[in-house]
């Protein structure tokens, strides 16, 4: 664990920091020994997901302090500013407003003057004309056949949060249509990808905010050449080739024909993009239907952040969680952990939306921060996990707060699997609470007959401390509403957090430099000289890569 950075700028976090050492010297168990009530306390629901919160280190002073200090940060004007269009990513100039994209009021929602809705309606209406005739076979490829396959070229926000929803609602994907993914660089990706399709009933979406985003751009590419190596001419190209972007004369010159193209705007983040016409992935797999329920789960979430007051509402609550451990225990990492094989790609995701947002060093006014900001994401799926490094969660030296996500039933029952699969969501849940204490571990060797020797000889290894906070996330089931709600409860915790933390969430700046270097190794690699003007380690690997190629 790292040294505690409390948030000293505000005047709740004095308190805070006292509360922590006295929390940090309480067990878990001894909290749920005293209070019957402590689940009913520290629980909710909304938008269809129940968060039980009450295996964290905290109690009434402690939330109150935290909701103090979310006051103090001006939270609630925070919020308000998000979602009345106001230019809060301050480094962009740019309002953020993915919450438009899943807004299905008749209230206006103002950008520059401009009411940004209608222009949110109508794409919706193309993306679902252009959803019905790829399903309806009424979209031909080159040679007259139907499209089969979808391929979505895109990186980053145009790849993990589309591909996240996609796998997530499997039960709800369309039968005939076959949906891949080209993201990284790695000729192998896409060779992969084009081993699998066949070039008449292919349909390419290059998906791309900025559309000169080099991986997406140099994957494009190639899938062009190989559609005219298939034998698609030139002018039947349009057939099969789709784009999104902002940027509509890249589009242009790439060669997309307009009518192909769905428009995307600057005030949508790229992690948080899949709300928009970045969604056409989604909808083209589960049908425009099913993603209309997708934002409309996420709408609800929405809805739920801006009226519940701060200490019911669950985005809120999340975030101040993570910045109590982050802050004031030093914890460094947050894993999120999720017992349904559908939301396998959710850490990926989670990963861009938070990493991504908070991982900033400065405060919005370009101050450099005393406390750590933006926590290590990571996780994946239950009850794989627990056979891999769950040992450190229960016994390691470091405090990791974790999120389980467990639907209560499933698409696919088979005999009492989904029960055990429950079962061991919600044992894992509270073993890292209670723990086995050394009395118990001591009983329980004794009774099973082994020597007071070998006792005194196993059991320190046998103790799990407990005492690990975690949350459970549960919702019914995973429909295109909760995975909606999902999301969108990630991504406006996450915001919570940018505000407490005073950073700009929404900017990017620290991946531009290695987009920068790379241009230039790049120069250095295909230069037929020998390279002497970088450092010693970049000349040596750039002599030994050529010295293979
Ligand atoms: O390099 C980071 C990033 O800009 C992300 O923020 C974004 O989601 C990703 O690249 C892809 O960008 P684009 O959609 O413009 O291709």
């Amino acid at each position: 664990m790292s040294r505690p950075s409390p948030l000293g700028q505000y005047p709740a976090s004095a308190n805070l920091a006292s509360l922590q050492e006295k929390m940090a010297n309480t067990h878990l168990r001894d909290l749920f020994a005293e209070d019957s009530h402590r689940f009913d306390k520290y629980s909710l629901e909304a938008a269809g997901l129940f968060l039980d919160y009450s295996k964290h280190l905290i109690d009434d002073e402690v939330m109150a302090d935290l909701v103090k200090m979310a006051e103090q940060a001006g939270l609630p004007a925070a919020i308000k500013a998000q979602f009345s269009g106001e230019k809060i990513n301050n480094t962009e100039n740019r309002a953020v407003l993915h919450s438009a994209l899943r807004n299905f009021g008749d209230d206006p929602v103002m950008v520059d003057g401009q009411d940004v809705m209608p222009m949110i309606r109508e794409t919706r209406e193309r993306m679902k004309s252009l959803t019905e005739s790829i399903h309806s076979g009424e979209w031909k490829g080159h040679t007259g056949k139907t499209i089969r396959h979808v391929v979505n070229i895109g990186i980053g926000g145009s790849y993990l949060g589309l591909k996240t929803a996609i796998n997530a609602m499997t039960p709800y994907h369309k039968e005939g249509l076959d949906h891949h993914y080209v993201a990284n660089i790695d000729p192998n990706e896409l060779s992969e990808v084009l081993r699998k399709v066949d070039a008449e009933t292919t349909l390419f979406i290059v998906a791309s905010k900025s559309f000169s985003t080099l991986e997406t751009l140099q994957n494009a590419q190639a899938a062009r050449r190989w559609m005219l190596e298939q034998g698609c001419a030139e002018g039947d190209i349009r057939k099969h080739f789709v784009a999104i972007s902002t940027n509509l004369t890249a589009i242009d010159q790439f060669g997309i024909a307009q009518e192909n193209t769905l428009p995307l705007w600057d005030w949508v983040g790229g992690r948080y993009s899949l709300w928009s016409s970045i969604g056409l992935m989604i909808s083209l797999v589960v049908g425009y239907d099913n993603f209309e329920r997708l934002l409309k789960g996420a709408w609800e979430m929405d809805k739920h952040f801006q009226q519940a007051p701060l200490p019911r509402n669950m985005p809120v609550i999340l975030g101040m969680l993570g910045v109590w451990y982050q802050n004031y225990f030093g914890a460094e990492s947050h894993a999120v952990i999720s017992y349904d094989h559908f939301l396998r790609d959710l850490p990926g995701h989670l990963q861009q939306v938070d990493m991504e947002s908070n991982g900033k060093r400065v405060r919005n006014d370009g101050s450099t921060v005393d406390y750590q900001t933006g926590a290590v994401i990571w996780g994946g799926t239950g009850t794989n996990d627990q056979h891999a490094y769950h040992q450190l969660l229960h016994q390691g030296t470091r405090l990791i707060p974790v999120d389980f996500i467990a639907p209560a039933t499933t698409h696919n029952p088979i005999e009492d699997q989904h029960p055990w699969l429950f079962a061991n969501a919600l044992a894992q849940s509270q073993a890292m609470m209670q723990g086995k204490t050394q009395e118990e571990v001591r009983d329980e060797l004794t009774a099973a007959g082994m020597s007071a020797d070998k006792v005194e000889q196993l059991a320190a290894h046998k103790v799990i401390p407990g005492n690990r906070p975690n949350s459970m996330i549960v919702p019914e089931k995973i429909t295109p509403e909760t995975a909606g709600a999902l999301i969108a409860l990630y991504e406006q915790k996450v915001f919570v957090q940018g505000v407490l933390w005073q950073v700009n969430s929404f900017d990017q700046w620290g991946v531009e430099l290695g987009k920068v270097l790379g241009n230039r190794v790049f120069d250095r690699i295909k230069a037929t000289e020998e390279v002497t003007d970088q450092d010693s380690s970049t000349n040596g690997l750039i002599q030994r890569f050529k010295h293979f190629n």
